[in-house]
């Protein structure tokens, strides 16, 4: 009896021993999981776009978007910006002393003229092509003032891929975000910005241009959107 009582003694202690390793192995990993865990939250909310939606305008981390998905409102009608304005007068500017003759070729679109315009190229070409290569009335981004279409003195390649071609896309292509601007609808990319590649069409982001050139990425992936 004794002898057992004793026996079961010692293994209860030794139970309580083993509970006390296990309990603080497990009182180790909670804290390293819960460490993990926070990390693991903080990096999920750096890499979330932040994005705000004013009087209908929608922005991510500080960028306007406007795409197929995001549009604008009807009434917004801010005309070219300003900083859009100096940036391609002095890419122009630049470039024409590299010899190279640029033309503005399409700038500022309202709501209405962007209707009119999708309209014509649906009854020129119908619905599924037309939507290809033009936005729908409140999803262009000639409709935010930061976005222009550029041509060469070589007229017969505007708005056409073989401006791609051209001498002035061929410098353009490296140096249009030293003034704030992008390639908006790349090549290669069509099913996520929605279009076919406009090696024309310029997008104005400002000082993020860059860091978004260099990525090789769409203003969406880049922003984490697409
Ligand atoms: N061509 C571009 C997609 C526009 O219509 O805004
Ligand atoms: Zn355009």
């Amino acid at each position: 009896m004794f002898k057992h009582l004793k026996s079961g003694t010692v293994l209860v202690i030794f139970l309580l021993a083993g509970c006390n390793v296990a309990s603080n192995e497990m009182q180790a990993l909670n804290e390293d999981f819960e460490k993990d865990y926070q990390q693991l939250q903080v990096e999920n909310l750096e890499a979330l776009p932040n994005i705000e939606v004013i009087d209908g305008i929608t922005y991510v981390d500080d960028i306007l978007i406007v795409n197929k998905e995001i549009s604008l409102p009807e009434d917004y009608s801010p005309g070219l910006q300003p900083e859009v304005i100096e940036a391609y007068q002095q890419m122009f500017q630049d470039g024409a002393a590299e010899g190279l003759d640029f033309v503005l070729v399409s700038d500022f679109r309202t709501y209405d003229y962007q209707a009119q315009l999708y309209q014509n190229y649906i009854a020129r070409d119908g619905q599924e092509a037309a939507d290809q290569y033009s936005a729908k009335p409140g999803h262009s981004e000639h409709q935010t003032g930061l976005a222009i279409d550029v041509g060469s003195s070589d007229s017969l390649t505007n708005l056409k891929w073989e401006f791609g071609d051209t001498p002035e896309f061929q410098w353009m292509k490296d140096v249009a975000h030293e003034y704030g601007f992008i390639i908006r609808y790349l090549e290669g990319k069509e099913d996520i910005t929605g279009y076919m590649y406009e090696p024309w069409h310029l997008r104005y982001v400002g000082e993020e241009a860059p860091a978004i050139y260099e990525s090789g990425l769409t203003l969406e992936e880049y922003l984490g959107i697409d």
